[in-house]
């Protein structure tokens, strides 16, 4: 099997707490807090956890977009953190990011045109005429008319923002996308279509996902392997076949257990956890789901649990399994 795209290895992403505007530093917010990834090409990574969970830090620690506190990001086998600004700059085009609100990422008063095109500019990849060529090329691709191209972002629906969002993340050809909760602002039947021309733009262009979501259900149609985040350290990481028929971690079994199955007879019992999710800057010792989890015992509250591979790739965090 070829080497994956994105390796992430003993990742850490803290960010510092200070008391006053002059008060020393009193900790330390523990987004991303030792994670261990690998998204294959053409593949799609979701990566599922509640809010706060450190989805969006791990997004922008994989694009280089935060800094990291400890830890490993390659893309292509090139590691991400010991380049120099110019060679940042270079890699850049290589890999983007679709925002859950791609309003507030476009300025109301410049015309999409120009915001889609930007960035051809900016990297000196295209002349002003080329560029209009191509925003129109990747306005089609992404279901929207050529003629849109002059118009302003209030001017469209939320749907259609965000294939503007696409349609910006695109426009260089990267091979590697971070999709942070690309849907999760729109209508249902809206989340359809865009996971649909994701999916589309994937097959035609050979592209690499990492797909956010803190909604399980959202996950399963598009990706082929999930994570599982809960307080920036993930639980389990399976296939997506794996991780809906035999789940491990009584967190995933929790999740699972709120997804609507399309089959009416069938019946899930929900899970209800307990309580809400601990602070980051304080996460409990041992097993930090122990404080939530219905089946935890004392080794739970002492000790760590190793994230282990169960077998076939199917990894877990739990003492008890
Ligand atoms: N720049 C920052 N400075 C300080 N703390 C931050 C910063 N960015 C994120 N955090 C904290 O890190 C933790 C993880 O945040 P993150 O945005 O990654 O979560 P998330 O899983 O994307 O949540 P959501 O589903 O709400 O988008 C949170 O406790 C957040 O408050
Ligand atoms: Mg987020």
């Amino acid at each position: 099997m070829s080497e994956p795209l994105v390796q992430v290895k003993g990742l850490k992403t803290y960010f510092p707490i200070h008391k006053g505007i002059f008060g020393g530093k009193t900790g330390d917010v523990r987004a991303v807090d030792g994670i261990d990834m690998a998204i294959r090409r053409g593949e799609t990574f979701g990566l599922v956890g509640e809010s706060g969970s450190g989805k969006s830090t791990i997004g922008r620690t994989l694009l280089r977009l935060s800094d990291k506190t400890e830890g490993e990001v390659t893309f292509d086998g090139i590691d991400l953190f010991g380049l120099s600004p110019a060679e940042l700059r270079r890699i850049r085009p290589r890999m983007q990011m679709v925002f859950q609100d791609p309003y507030g990422s476009l300025h109301p008063r410049i015309r999409i045109g120009d915001a889609i095109g930007e960035a051809l500019l900016d990297h000196g990849i295209a002349t002003k005429a080329e560029a209009r060529e191509r925003v129109r090329e990747v306005l089609s691709l992404c279901g929207l008319a050529p003629y849109h191209i002059d118009r302003f972002p209030h001017e469209f629906s939320g749907g259609q923002r965000q294939r503007i969002g696409i349609a910006r993340a695109i426009i260089l050809n990267p091979e590697f996308i971070v999709a942070d909760e690309p849907v999760s602002a729109l209508d249902v039947s809206i989340q359809a279509q865009i996971i649909n021309l994701l999916h589309d733009l994937q097959e035609s262009r050979q592209l690499t996902y990492l797909f956010i979501s803190h909604d399980l259900s959202v996950v399963e149609h598009l990706c082929s392997t999930i994570g599982v985040l809960y307080l920036g350290s993930l639980v389990e990481m399976a296939t997506r076949e794996d991780l809906f028929t035999r789940p491990q971690h009584p967190y995933t079994k929790a999740l699972l257990s709120a997804v609507p199955i399309p089959n009416p007879t069938a019946r899930r019992e929900r899970i209800v956890l307990k309580g809400d999710i601990p602070s980051p800057a304080n996460p409990p010792s041992g097993c930090k789901f122990h404080t939530r989890c219905p089946i935890a015992t004392s080794v739970c509250r002492e000790q760590e649990p190793l994230f282990r591979d169960l077998g076939g790739g199917h990894f877990a965090a739990c003492h008890l399994v």
